[in-house]
């Protein structure tokens, strides 16, 4: 019983440490030159004032973060999936601002955004996250 629980605990701890495969890792860092690339379309779009452009952007952007999500999860880094979370939320208010047409909130938002981003990159993630195998 006790050996048990104390093999529970050794095991819970392994997970909560979290690791990720070689290919999870790879598809990781593909998906963020993805985010980089397609973030443009909400700068250039709040420059056009194109809500189109915009939402182009947030779509893509929000969908690869929704992807990312798992990974940080199973790397068991919380705090990233927090930022990550935080992050979904600005692409959603700049979503609704491009709708709205309030391109002045989209572009103070859109620093936001990038502010978000460097605030998930200082959290040094991958430096935890193990690679398996
Ligand atoms: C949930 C955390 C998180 C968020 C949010 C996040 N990133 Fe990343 N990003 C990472 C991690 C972890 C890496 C791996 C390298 C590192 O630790 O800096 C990375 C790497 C990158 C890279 C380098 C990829 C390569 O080829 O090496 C780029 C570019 C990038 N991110 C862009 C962005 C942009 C733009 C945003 C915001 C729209 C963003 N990221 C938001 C965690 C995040």
């Amino acid at each position: 019983m006790i050996v048990k629980s104390v093999l529970a605990m050794i095991l819970t701890a392994g997970l909560a440490t979290g690791a990720v495969t070689a290919a999870e890792r790879a598809a990781h860092i593909m998906r963020m030159d993805d985010i980089d690339a397609a973030r443009y379309d909400i700068e250039d779009g709040a420059a056009a004032k194109s809500a189109e452009q915009v939402q182009k952007g947030t779509t893509a952007v929000g969908d690869l973060l929704r992807a990312e999500r798992a990974y940080f999860v199973k790397g068991g880094a919380d705090d990233a999936t927090a930022a990550l979370d935080k992050t979904v939320g600005i692409l959603r208010d700049i979503d609704a601002a491009a709708k709205a047409g309030d391109f002045t909130t989209v572009s103070a938002r859109y620093a936001d955004l990038q502010a978000s981003c460097t605030a998930c990159h200082d959290l040094k993630a991958d430096d935890r996250i193990k690679v398996e195998g």
